[in-house]
């Protein structure tokens, strides 16, 4: 599994990591309507910023949050204490391409950033499309292969199995009963971005 770089790791707990990613939870609640009492997964958690923003925003009945490296769910927990007893909340350490969570459980996936370091990105994909609800949303905010070539991710180290162009990645969710909303949009940080929607 790749491991970010010391670099990386010091941007995701960053205030302007912070900034945008109020930016993007915004628009996930723009893009995806999610019914009462909703059942929320934030995949690749980190330091639990978009947790945060999910539960304050979103208010959803129940959320999950996992990410693969302990230090980043650490930082979670610690974050979201205060919110540990009052809400249906998941903390978790969990590898993206083997969630421990059943079949058709959730309302929504969110993920920012997270599938482009995934060596094997389409499990994930497959993953997100077993655990969704059928008509349950996955948003998603990813840089493409041809953005990481380019400009400040170029000192960024990604392996090159874990990137994908967006025409892979539609075909992918495709293939993992995900139908893509038409236009993808776009996000600061990334080109990658919008709604899927799990198949009925
Ligand atoms: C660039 S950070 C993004 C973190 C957060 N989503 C954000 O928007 O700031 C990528 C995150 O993906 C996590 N990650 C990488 N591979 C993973 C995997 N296989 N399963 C779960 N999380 C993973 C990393 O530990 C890291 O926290």
């Amino acid at each position: 599994m790749a491991r970010m770089s010391i670099f990386e790791r010091w941007l995701v707990k960053s205030p302007i990591r912070a900034w945008l990613q109020r930016r993007e939870v915004r628009a996930f609640a723009r893009w995806a309507a999610l019914p009462p009492e909703a059942s929320v997964l934030d995949m690749g958690c980190g330091p639990g910023v978009s947790t945060a923003l999910i539960l304050d925003t979103l208010r959803p009945q129940r959320l999950a949050a996992f990410d693969f490296d302990p230090s980043m769910v650490d930082l979670a927990r610690r974050r979201l204490a205060r919110h540990l007893h009052e809400h249906d909340l998941d903390l978790t350490v969990a590898d993206a391409t083997r969630m421990p969570y059943g079949d058709d459980l959730f309302d929504a996936v969110f993920e920012s950033g997270v599938v482009h370091h995934i060596p094997d990105w389409r499990a994930t994909l497959r993953e997100v499309g077993r655990v969704l609800k059928p008509g349950g949303h996955f948003c998603f905010a990813e840089p493409s292969r041809g953005r990481l070539r380019r400009g400040m991710y170029r000192i960024l180290p990604h392996a090159v199995e874990s990137m994908f162009a967006p025409e892979e990645w539609r075909a992918t969710l495709a293939e993992a009963g995900l139908e893509v909303e038409e236009p993808l949009h776009r996000l600061p940080l990334w080109d990658i971005c919008g709604v899927a929607t799990k198949r009925g």
